[in-house]
């Protein structure tokens, strides 16, 4: 069967990958999104595993209108039946890029009374919607091109369950395990996040490199609710997967000068793996340092949040880096856009643009080596 999987911008080529290596066929690289082909097997184990997708969709029908009212139309050829029942509520999401509507509701208007209407016609009776629904619709308009899918996911994917609390600003768990698939950490050398806050790179970091599906420990899943569901199919996949966790000792540790947020980190790492797999301290970042070849991962806050100048933040954290680092490779996620590009005063080896909830961000690679410190200002 078709399925798709959407993702966030500039994780899409990583997202593939992930696909290929669970046995996806034909696929497709799309906008924030990567269409293939597989079972209910692999969808059921998509949903677990790929940690770039925020969601996967199953495509029911897709067809061309001529107007708005054809959506109703076309619409009502789809048996209904197959996918609900008069007891079942459900709800329709839509994004729409198209002349024939004017108001983002319309189309989803139309498609439940579409949907409404043949219960009625059939049964006297018809199915709720609801908020929480058991059956999520998605419809797809670009033009005049038509797709409505289920959503096989429920509840987005980044929703991994392990964060009981949150610190200020805490990154998105999906965008969090992309950066760190992006920058190929080698899961051997040891992993340090300087700024860890709430935990989530730390968290991401330990999964992957313990092979440790994302959503092992969720129970419900948008494709539980389905008619076809095969409770027997998941618990086998679930435990196939959990058979393929790799029990090996990793050094992954973080630190935060915020005490509420390294009590918040500890919190959240406990919730999934022992309480001391993961090193937490409270320290300063500009009295921290490695004392042996690390992994370097962190955002820094930006804005508001600053206490003190930000671009004076941003050179100290370059300055730190240079003295204090030596003979890492350290990757930093931060904000850029054209009025602010934050500067480090170190020239990255690799630049990847990516977004964080619309914001436009770089997720830059910095080697720093031992020596003088020459001509690496980067202004
Ligand atoms: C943008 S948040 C990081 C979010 C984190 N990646 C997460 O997923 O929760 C920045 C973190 O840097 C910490 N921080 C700010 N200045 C610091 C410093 N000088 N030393 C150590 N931590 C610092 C803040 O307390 C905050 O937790």
């Amino acid at each position: 069967m078709l399925l798709l999987a959407k993702t966030l911008y500039g994780l899409e080529h990583v997202l593939a990958y992930e696909i290929e290596k669970i046995g996806g066929k034909k696929i497709d690289i799309r906008n924030r999104a990567v269409g293939f082909e597989g079972s209910l097997e692999l969808l059921y184990t998509a949903n677990i595993m790929l940690r770039t997708a925020t969601q996967i969709i199953m495509p029911l029908r897709k067809f061309k209108i001529n107007n708005a009212k054809d959506l109703y139309k076309k619409a009502m050829q789809v048996d209904w039946s197959k996918i609900l029942n008069v007891k079942k509520t459900f709800s329709i999401k839509s994004t729409v890029n198209s002349t024939f509507f004017n108001h983002s509701n319309y189309p989803s208007l139309l498609l439940k009374d579409s949907i409404v209407d043949q219960f009625r016609k059939r049964t006297n009776q018809r199915p709720s919607i609801d908020k929480n629904p058991d059956i999520k619709i998605d419809l797809h308009i670009e033009k005049n091109v038509c797709t409505i899918s289920l959503d096989s996911s429920g509840d987005l994917l980044y929703k991994r369950g392990y964060r009981k609390s949150v610190s200020i600003a805490p990154i998105n768990e999906v965008l969090a395990a992309g950066i760190i698939l992006l920058s190929n950490w080698d899961k051997k050398t040891p992993f340090f996040d300087p700024m860890c806050g709430s935990g989530t790179f730390l968290i991401e970091a330990m999964m992957i490199a313990k092979n440790f599906p994302p959503n092992l420990n969720r129970k419900h899943f948008g494709f539980t609710k389905w008619k076809n569901f095969r409770p027997k199919l998941l618990s086998q996949i679930k435990n196939r997967l959990r058979q393929q966790i790799i029990e090996k000792k990793i050094d992954v540790r973080g630190s935060d000068n915020n005490q509420k947020n390294v009590r918040i980190c500890r919190e959240n790492i406990n919730s999934i793996f022992d309480y001391n797999s993961i090193k937490i301290k409270n320290i300063d970042f500009f009295e921290s340092k490695t004392d042996r070849k690390s992994f370097v991962l962190f955002n820094p806050p930006y804005g508001e949040r600053l206490r003190i100048e930000e671009d004076l933040f941003y050179e100290q954290i370059g300055n730190h880096l240079k003295h204090n680092f030596v003979g890492n490779d350290v990757w930093i996620f931060s904000q850029n856009n054209e009025e602010k590009k934050l500067k480090i005063g170190l020239k990255p080896s690799k630049r990847i643009m990516l977004k964080n909830g619309g914001i436009d961000c770089l997720l830059n690679k910095y080697e720093i080596f031992s020596g003088k410190i020459k001509k690496d200002l980067f202004r």
